[in-house]
């Protein structure tokens, strides 16, 4: 088979199709049994990401286990940070930098990116899926968004009211453009690099842009995102996920990418009327819904599927990654009901 007739990217083509291709964020995970023990085995977290074997082996699992239509690479947003010089670590409170960047020098400290010298495990992970993968599977590769990426390096962790971030990006303006800068083409760089290595398709997560207000987004965050995805340009499709950020489409519908991910409270229906004739719109069940029965994960499928009515373009997926006490039989149901 040729790359370009799989699935997900004749759809992000806009190809018409007899179905929608089906993957889910996340999909690779702790609600797996299978991923459980093998995480075991690693020793961890971000010592199974550094291990290319293992980290193909779960990227792999899911797409077993389902019969998907796309997998993406098991890898982590944070870890081109830690490729730059500051020190990550994971537990069960999730991701921390112990030394967040707050000063001008603590990012001039900063190294650029070289993903073939400090990320090559990602590269190897990429060659080992493909290499494993069924061929009509479209093999996905990802970065963080640069905006996204500064809240954890400023804040330390996972942002709650970002009191850190905010007042560095207001009165340190200068050093947060230096910031971004440095972040935008180390996230260009990782997502070409990932394409040299494999990946069809890439996409950008910028979890934490949707906090801004639409006039704050265009200030500090989107000429950054539109950097780098430019890196990529027209190597491979691109898509870009803005949780919580439906007030903020007609700006992301603006950046260079051919498909954009609706969180799960954005009426897929209404984005197809005003997108649609342009770009791929992925989405968008919400992952709580897949905490419910296995009738009403079909039930829901099925009205998100009414609510596209066959137009082309769109890639069935949840509205944000799956949930850690998902059951599995739920994301079954849930593909089933995309396929049926
Ligand atoms: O299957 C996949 O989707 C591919 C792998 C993937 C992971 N993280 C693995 C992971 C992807 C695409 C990500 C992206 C990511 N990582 C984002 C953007 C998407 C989003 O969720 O908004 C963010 C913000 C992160 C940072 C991150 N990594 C957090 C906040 C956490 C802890 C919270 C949580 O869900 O546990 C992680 C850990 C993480 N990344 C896990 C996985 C499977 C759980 C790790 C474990 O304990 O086994």
């Amino acid at each position: 088979m040729d790359s370009e007739d799989r699935l997900l990217l004749r759809a992000l083509r806009r190809e018409p199709l007899a179905r929608p291709p089906v993957w889910l964020m996340r999909q690779a995970g702790r609600y797996l049994p299978e991923y459980q023990e093998v995480r075991r085995q690693a020793g961890g977290f971000l010592e199974l990401v550094k291990n290319p074997e293992l980290s193909a082996e779960v990227t792999l699992q899911p797409i077993r286990r389902y019969g998907l239509d796309a997998s993406i690479v098991f890898s982590d947003i944070l870890v081109p940070l830690e490729a730059m010089g500051m020190e990550l670590r994971f537990d069960e409170r999730g991701p921390s930098f112990p030394t967040p960047l707050r000063t001008d020098d603590d990012v001039e400290r900063l190294r650029p990116l070289d993903p073939a010298a400090s990320l090559g495990y990602v590269g190897e992970t990429l060659e080992r899926v493909r290499a494993g993968l069924p061929d009509e599977v479209a093999l996905i590769g990802f970065c963080g968004a640069p905006f996204t990426l500064a809240s954890y390096a400023i804040e330390g962790g996972t942002g709650r009211s970002f009191l850190e971030l905010r007042p560095f990006m207001y009165h340190r303006t200068a050093a947060f453009e230096r910031l971004m800068d440095l972040l935008a083409d180390a996230v260009g760089r990782h997502l070409v690099y990932q394409v040299e290595h494999g990946a069809e398709v890439v996409m950008l997560f910028d979890t934490w842009a949707g906090t801004l207000t639409p006039e704050d987004y265009r200030r500090f965050a989107l000429p950054w995102a539109r950097r780098a995805l430019e890196h990529v340009g027209d190597r491979v499709p691109r898509l870009v996920f803005v949780h919580g950020g439906g007030h903020l489409l007609d700006e992301v519908a603006g950046l260079p990418a051919e498909g954009l991910a609706l969180d799960h409270r954005i009426p897929i229906g209404a984005a197809f009327d005003r997108y649609g004739d342009r770009l791929a719109l992925m989405g968008n069940l919400d992952p709580a819904a897949l905490l419910s029965t296995r009738e009403d994960v079909a039930r829901r499928t099925r009205a998100i599927l009414d609510a596209v009515h066959g137009r082309p373009g769109h890639v069935l997926n949840l509205g944000h990654g799956v949930l850690k006490t998902t059951d599995p039989a739920n994301v079954a149901a849930l593909v089933e009901a995309a396929r049926a």
